[in-house]
């Protein structure tokens, strides 16, 4: 257990790491389409057309705004939205397989996010998925986000057909007065009734999203929430720390002011007390912020060493690379990042020119490479282990001697050349990622991210 001055020390801003460099060091500010295009065409032109990819599809409407929300959404009621943007969705797919002289790609893994992919109607959902499921892997791994309150059975049994088996959904908090605070009033019997009802369909990979730190928050509100979550038995629990952002997203509609937000080790407290109620019940920690049940695939992998990460949070993929649709998503190649236009209208205005809405992303230097593969292996594993060749080896006596408060303090250890954080020390893995980061060890620590914890 670490000392209450030790957790109040790194609860400072630190990024996610769902990439390495993080966003804010990219070295293309505004990507030149056509070295895009270079890169894109030298990274694929050689691949065997079996070669497959993941794809993610980003779909940002929501008809209500929660008030606690980070995520790139538009708020509408308007349903005549769907059409353009699925036509758009699927021109550009065809603009990547142009690209790929007109073969097709073969897709593993498909993920849609959102916003509120349910926000769709099972018709539209249909016109995307007959196109983008055209060629797809064997071994497939399909998951959607659903919002409980917006996710109907003819909707699941779409997915279901067409190959997805992984579903999660919005829960947060059931608690009245916090759901209220955050303008997000949702039941446990609609939890229940969408749970059961994926279950009955067939989705063997049901996961709840809960946030620990939302305003007005209490142990007893969480326990209660955490308590019905084990009642439903999801396989998988992601414990998220609510990200508070208000210089990012807009303040209108919120119920909660600064003091209504738990923090430090009241936020910490009640994240302590849901991962307790969670082991305890039999699910098993993934990396940071998630949990399943030791039978659930991402639980399998995390105990074989073989758990990935990437944009979406923790996965099995293997693919080295993520083709990312719709506005702003962001694509992952061995050669580095690419980030869509972030307004929709910008999007389809890209779209409707035939153009690839590609607007910034990274070119990896080989010391990018290396310090990636370490990143990913902290956050997955909570250890890295490096070669005498490698940067970290070059760089060693200054690391540990920059790294040693981290020592003291009980959250990071090292053996030979292996960096390992404690049990302890896990909730702050970020912190340690922050330490060995190039980028950030080369520039003040701002204030741009949301608290580690
Ligand atoms: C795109 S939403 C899930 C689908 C659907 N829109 C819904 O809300 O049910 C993704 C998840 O991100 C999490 N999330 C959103 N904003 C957050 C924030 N500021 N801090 C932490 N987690 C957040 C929530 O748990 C949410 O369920
Ligand atoms: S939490 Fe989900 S439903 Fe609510 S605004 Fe965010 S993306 Fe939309």
């Amino acid at each position: 257990m670490l000392r209450k001055e030790v957790i109040e020390k790194y609860n400072v801003p630190s990024p996610r790491y769902t990439s390495y460099p993080t966003i804010l060091d990219w070295n293309r500010t505004s990507f030149d389409l056509k070295e895009f295009k270079q890169e894109w065409q030298k990274e694929f032109q050689n691949l065997p057309e079996s070669q497959a990819v993941s794809v993610y599809i980003h779909l940002p409407y929501c008809e209500s705004l929660c008030t606690f929300c980070g995520c790139h959404k538009h708020i509408t009621k308007n349903h005549l939205v769907e059409t353009p943007y699925i036509d758009a969705l699927i021109r550009e797919w065809k603009l990547y397989k142009a690209m790929n002289n007109n073969r097709n790609f073969q897709v593993a893994e498909l993920h849609l996010g959102g916003g509120t992919p349910t926000f769709f109607s099972a018709g539209e959902l249909e016109r995307l998925l007959n196109v983008i499921t055209e060629n797809t892997a064997q071994q497939k791994n399909f998951s959607v986000e659903g919002h409980p309150n917006h996710t109907s059975e003819e909707q699941m049994s779409l997915f279901y057909q067409y190959g997805f088996r992984r579903i999660s959904f919005g829960v947060q908090d059931y608690d009245a007065t916090v759901q209220k605070a955050i303008n997000r009033i949702q039941s446990f019997e609609q939890v229940k009734y969408v749970t059961d009802t994926a279950r009955k369909i067939g989705f063997t990979a049901i996961s709840h999203d809960l946030v620990f730190g939302l305003p007005f928050q209490s142990m007893t509100g969480l326990k209660d929430s955490v308590e019905k979550t084990i009642a439903l038995k999801p396989d998988n629990i992601s414990l998220y720390s609510y990200a508070h952002v208000p210089w990012v997203k807009g303040t209108g509609q919120r119920g909660f002011s600064e003091e209504d937000i738990p923090k430090g080790t009241e936020k910490r407290a009640l994240y302590e007390m849901a991962k307790a109620a969670l082991l305890k019940a039999g699910y098993l920690e993934i990396g940071m912020d998630h949990f399943g049940l030791p039978t659930e695939e991402l639980a399998i992998a995390m105990q074989n060493a073989q758990l990935n990460r990437n944009f979406m949070g923790y996965t099995t993929a293997k693919s080295e690379r993520l083709i990312g649709l719709g506005a702003s998503a962001i694509s992952e190649y061995q050669f580095g990042y690419a980030q869509n236009l972030k307004s929709i209208k910008d999007y389809l205005q890209a779209l409707s020119n035939n153009q690839l809405p590609v607007f910034k992303g990274h070119i990896h230097s080989p010391e990018d490479h290396v310090m990636k593969r370490h990143i990913k292996s902290l956050m997955c594993n909570f250890e890295t282990e490096y070669c005498e060749h490698s940067i970290l080896a070059k760089q060693e006596q200054q690391l540990k001697n920059d790294c040693q408060e981290l020592v003291d303090d009980g959250i990071l250890a090292w053996e030979n050349n292996k960096l390992q954080i404690t049990q302890a020390g896990k909730p702050f893995v970020r912190n340690v990622c922050m330490q060995l980061d190039p980028y950030n060890r080369r520039k003040a620590l701002s204030n741009r991210f949301s608290q580690s914890i």
